[in-house]
């Protein structure tokens, strides 16, 4: 017998656009006749503003109790006071692993981000005159994203391991880590410096396939590489632990272009597909990377691809595919 979380998914649309694109993406797993029972929840700063607490205790034993969430995006206001709910909830599920695949043209990339620890450890003390933020490594926490890597690399070509050891010796750790793994794995790969990753992203994109970084350099990559295959509005990501996990487009909440219905949806859309994909639901989340990739095909694209469409005109095409 199956378990009551089976087939129950946390559905968080968040602030700004996240509402918009979650429209989107739950229209399309209903097209595509995904099996699942959503469970909405409101979670964010707009929840923060009107009731002083962003996530309350309640939602998160509402979250456990789900096989995984599908989210939308937050705002999170650069105020010292207020934690962002997203890495609350990378802690509390032990979301360890940050996958975010890029494709484009030029680009055929998966950044395996390590997303529990690095910069975003938490430890931080805030002064007057000085303020510290703790950079935590750790071998597990390598260790675990190693594997995860090379797991992912193996299906693929190579692995780029990409740290700043020459200067942060926190790193030795991380990288030798990875270097290990890798090599016990008998997987090809090379180490690069994070500065000479960011500028090879740019002018030889192809040169890499799967990259392993830690947790700051992985977030300040993806949008890179998310401007190489042309926004952010196309890319999408998984964030998985050993028992949950959550799926959410890479980009924010976007304040200055929500409430305007002209949002890039693919981003939420992929992640969905890349849901349906660990639900187990391999074919819906074959139909719906082909429906996108169709629709792009035809011309109907949003702005900022260089397009008209509304986010409603780009789901409704995607939606009508996947009927068809
Ligand atoms: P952002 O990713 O929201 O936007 C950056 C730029 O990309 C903006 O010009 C925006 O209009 C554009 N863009 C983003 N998504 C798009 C889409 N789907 N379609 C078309 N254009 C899109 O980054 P930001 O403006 O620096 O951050 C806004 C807020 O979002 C901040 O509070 C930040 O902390 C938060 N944030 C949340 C998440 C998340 O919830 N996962 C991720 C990143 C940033
Ligand atoms: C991301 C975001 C988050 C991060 C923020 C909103 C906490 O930028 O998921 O890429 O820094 O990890
Ligand atoms: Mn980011």
């Amino acid at each position: 017998m199956s378990s009551p979380r089976a087939k129950k998914v946390a559905v968080v649309p968040g602030d700004g656009i996240g509402p918009e694109v979650i429209e989107s993406a739950l229209a399309v797993l209903e097209a595509a006749r995904a099996d699942f029972e959503a469970v909405p929840l409101e979670i964010g700063y707009g929840r923060w503003k009107k009731t002083g607490q962003a996530l309350a205790e309640e939602d998160l034993e509402t979250i456990k109790e789900c096989r995984c969430v599908l989210f939308g995006a937050i705002t999170t206001p650069p105020d010292p006071g207020y934690r962002s709910v997203l890495l609350l909830l990378r802690k509390e599920l032990d979301l360890y692993a940050n996958i975010r695949p890029f494709s484009g043209p030029k680009l055929d990339l998966v950044i395996v981000r390590e997303n529990s620890e690095g910069l975003y450890s938490g430890i931080e003390e805030l002064g007057e005159e000085e303020s510290r933020t703790v950079r935590v490594i750790t071998r597990k926490g390598s260790q675990r994203i190693a594997e995860k890597a090379c797991d992912l690399a193996l299906r693929r070509k190579k692995l780029t391991i990409v740290h700043k050891a020459n200067v942060l010796k926190s790193d030795h750790l991380f990288l030798s880590t990875c270097r290990r793994t890798a090599e016990q794995r008998g997987l090809a790969h090379e180490e690069m410096l994070v500065d000479a990753a960011a500028y090879n992203l740019v002018v030889r994109p192809e040169r890499f396939d799967v990259i392993v970084t830690t947790n700051l350099f992985g977030d300040i990559l993806s949008d890179e590489a998310a401007g190489v295959i042309g926004s952010l509005g196309l890319c999408a990501s998984a964030n998985l632990g050993d028992k949950y996990a959550l799926f959410e487009p890479i980009h924010g909440s976007a304040p200055d272009i929500a409430g305007l219905g002209v949002a890039n949806p693919i981003g939420a859309i992929r992640s969905a597909a890349m849901m349906a994909e660990w639900l187990g639901l391999r074919q819906v989340a074959g139909r719906i990377a082909e429906a996108v990739a169709r629709t792009l095909q035809q011309g109907i694209k949003t702005p900022d691809l260089g397009g008209s469409c509304s986010t409603r005109e780009m789901t409704e095409a995607i939606c009508k595919y996947l009927r068809s």
